[in-house]
């Protein structure tokens, strides 16, 4: 059984060296890890699974970003250990930071990653929403946490510092 809760300061370095585990080196030259660059994760939605032992089993951050003047959560790194893979904590990292993020006033989510896994959690391809190049645009994705929230939502993806 895992508990899920939100990643605190003295977490960092261990999830840091979970997601190193779980992607291919060289994961922070990827163009969306520009825009978090000298930025906090959200606090509150960012969280880690630990096991009884305390050991940990995954971890989802969430950065703040901007699409021309709408605010939007960048959703990523998520990661399980690979000895947990496959139970489920993914889904259920992502599940439930999306209902905080809900509670929380956030009306949009956005993510890079495979459709294939991130449509299950009800994110479809962003139609004109630019991450910093060299980014495939179907690996852009989105979610509505109100109803219409990416509607006519268009252009490059900055930093919101
Ligand atoms: C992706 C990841 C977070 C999923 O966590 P998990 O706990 O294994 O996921 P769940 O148990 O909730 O879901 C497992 C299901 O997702 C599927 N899945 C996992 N990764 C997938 C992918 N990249 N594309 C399509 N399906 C995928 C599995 O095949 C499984 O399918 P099933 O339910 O039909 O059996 C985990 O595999 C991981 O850490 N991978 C390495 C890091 C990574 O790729 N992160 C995502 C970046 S886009």
């Amino acid at each position: 059984m895992l508990v899920l809760r939100p990643e605190e300061k003295d977490d960092w370095w261990e999830v840091e060296a979970l997601y190193d585990l779980c992607f291919a080196p060289g994961r922070e030259a990827l163009s969306s890890y520009r825009l978090r660059d000298d930025i906090d994760p959200v606090a509150g939605l960012s969280l880690v699974a630990r096991d009884p032992e305390g050991i940990l089993g995954g971890a989802i951050r969430f950065w703040p970003v901007l699409i021309a003047d709408h605010r939007a959560l960048l959703l990523g790194p998520v990661a399980v250990h690979p000895t947990r893979q496959g139970e489920g904590l993914g889904g259920s990292l992502i599940r439930e930071s999306l209902y905080r993020a809900e509670k929380s006033g956030w009306e949009r989510v956005m993510l890079v990653g495979d459709a294939p896994y991130y449509q299950r959690f009800g994110f479809s391809r962003l139609e004109g929403v630019e991450m910093p190049p060299p980014t495939n645009p179907d690996r852009v994705l989105g979610v509505d946490l109100t109803p219409g929230a990416w509607a006519g939502v268009t252009g490059k993806v900055t930093r919101s510092a």
